[in-house]
């Protein structure tokens, strides 16, 4: 077969050589599909490693194999910000196609790295940056492409994931798990992105952009961890036919109702969700979007998340869109990049300015977990100061406090702006028979 694709990784930790384990795997199916060989000609690693195959150039200057003449496909997979940025620039300078793994970057830096390629008639694929091996990018940019989106929600950390079943169904510690994901190569490099809840808050900046055609935003993300969940509320959860998942959600408000702004909510926090819905049984390191658009209604997308395999399929979905559009070497040489789908789904020209809502202005139910002392009319002080307020309580759970003298209410409401819920539980913790912080986890029916 001739025409080879040369492919250069950069970096060979979990995903790298993933990659290059799927290559040999595969190499087969990739031909046949492709029509093309593809090689994998350089790595760029920083120290020379002994289980690569001997025809691998291996190199520790990445901006020299990012400006090779022997590469025609940069795959960057060594993550981080700084570095990652200067290759990827200089790849695209040098009329290279990038495929990269890299949220962070790409959430903090898309906007400038994506009108650079464009400048340069390149493209730079990221399906492994979003849900690991899902291919929501694909399907959000294309599959996707004539209906309106109103609105997604998406388990999208597959170490948060792992780490909040595990707890929940053996009962494990968080560190204990978390260790687990750290060696199966599920977490970050700094796990606090996994568990703080910012990998999300990059995936779902992404998500956001192509679903709504905004420019990149992830400094407005509003961003919540998993490390404040209790046990004792994840039971509390499921008494009242809930459970808590660490949610991304990307949503698009009209502005109509009561104290409503116009604009999109893009937040990732724990959420109480019906046991019942089809994203509260995606467990361990899956990852699942539920996409609600018009006129298709909701689809949802589940898979592994993290991990070699699935971040390696990722890439490489990438790497044979790329060799698809690609001219032929033996031929004119050129390329059909510009029929390629624009990096964010909408023509770079056609981004809008919707704004992004701040926090307090977003909408959503909410758990109350209230610790009270166990005095007559306490239950009334609450309800009526969230009555006062126009929350609608949809549920009360109290449990007996004859042994201890203190009540945890639990209230489950009604979507609701969240400056007014600051307001009613500034009241609450003001009153006298209240002894802690309430803790406040949102709520959505995924309705
Ligand atoms: N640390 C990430 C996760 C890897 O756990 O989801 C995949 O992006």
């Amino acid at each position: 077969m001739s025409n080879s694709i040369k492919l250069a990784i950069l970096g060979l930790g979990t995903v790298g050589t993933g990659v290059i384990t799927l290559i040999n795997d595969n190499l087969d199916e990739l031909k046949r599909r492709s029509g093309r060989d593809i090689i994998i000609t350089e790595v760029g690693t920083r120290r020379q490693r002994d289980d690569i195959d001997e025809n691998i150039i291996q190199n520790s200057d990445l901006m020299a194999i990012a400006a090779s003449d022997n590469v025609d496909i940069v795959i960057e997979v060594i993550g981080g910000t700084t570095l990652a940025k200067d290759v990827i620039m200089h790849a695209i300078k040098n009329g290279k196609h990038v495929v990269t793994a890299n949220k962070a970057l790409l959430a903090e830096h898309g906007n400038e790295i994506f009108a650079f390629a464009e400048a340069n008639n390149v493209h730079v694929a990221y399906e492994a940056a979003v849900a690991g091996g899902i291919p929501i990018i694909k399907v959000m940019r294309e599959a996707l492409a004539a209906n309106k989106i109103d609105w997604l929600a998406g388990i999208i950390n597959g170490t948060g994931n792992f780490i909040m079943t595990e707890m929940r169904d053996k009962g494990r510690s968080f560190a204990d798990v978390l260790n687990e994901a750290q060696e199966l190569g599920y977490a970050e490099a700094d796990p606090t992105f996994d568990v703080e809840g910012i990998d999300a808050a990059h995936k779902l900046a992404l998500l956001a952009s192509i679903a709504f055609g905004i420019p990149l935003q992830f400094d407005k993300v509003y961003c919540e961890g998993i490390t404040g969940i209790t046990l004792q509320d994840v039971n509390y959860a499921e008494e009242l036919g809930y459970r808590i998942k660490h949610l991304g959600f990307a949503v698009r408000r009209d502005g109509q109702g009561d104290n409503n702004a116009a604009g999109i909510e893009l937040r990732v926090h724990p959420t109480l969700i019906p046991q019942d819905a089809l994203l509260a049984n995606v467990n361990g390191v899956k990852n699942a979007v539920l996409v609600n658009s018009h006129p298709l209604g909701q689809t949802l997308y589940c898979g592994d998340g993290a991990g070699a395999g699935a971040t390696a399929s990722a890439v490489m979905a990438d790497v044979m869109d790329l060799v698809r559009v690609l001219g032929s070497k033996d031929g004119d040489d050129q390329s059909n990049i510009g029929h390629h789908v624009p990096h964010l789904a909408f023509i770079p020209e056609q981004l809008s300015d919707t704004p992004i809502l701040r926090a307090e202005q977003m909408t959503t139910g909410y758990y109350l977990r209230v610790h009270a002392n166990d005095n007559p009319g306490v239950l009334a002080d609450i309800t009526r100061i969230l009555s006062d307020a126009g929350i609608n309580i949809d549920a009360i759970l109290q449990k007996p406090a004859h042994k201890v003298g203190q009540v945890p209410v639990i209230i489950l409401t009604l979507p609701v702006v969240e400056s007014q819920m600051n307001l009613a539980i500034e009241k609450i913790e003001k009153l006298e028979t209240i002894t802690d912080k309430v803790v406040r986890i949102r709520l959505d029916e995924l309705a």
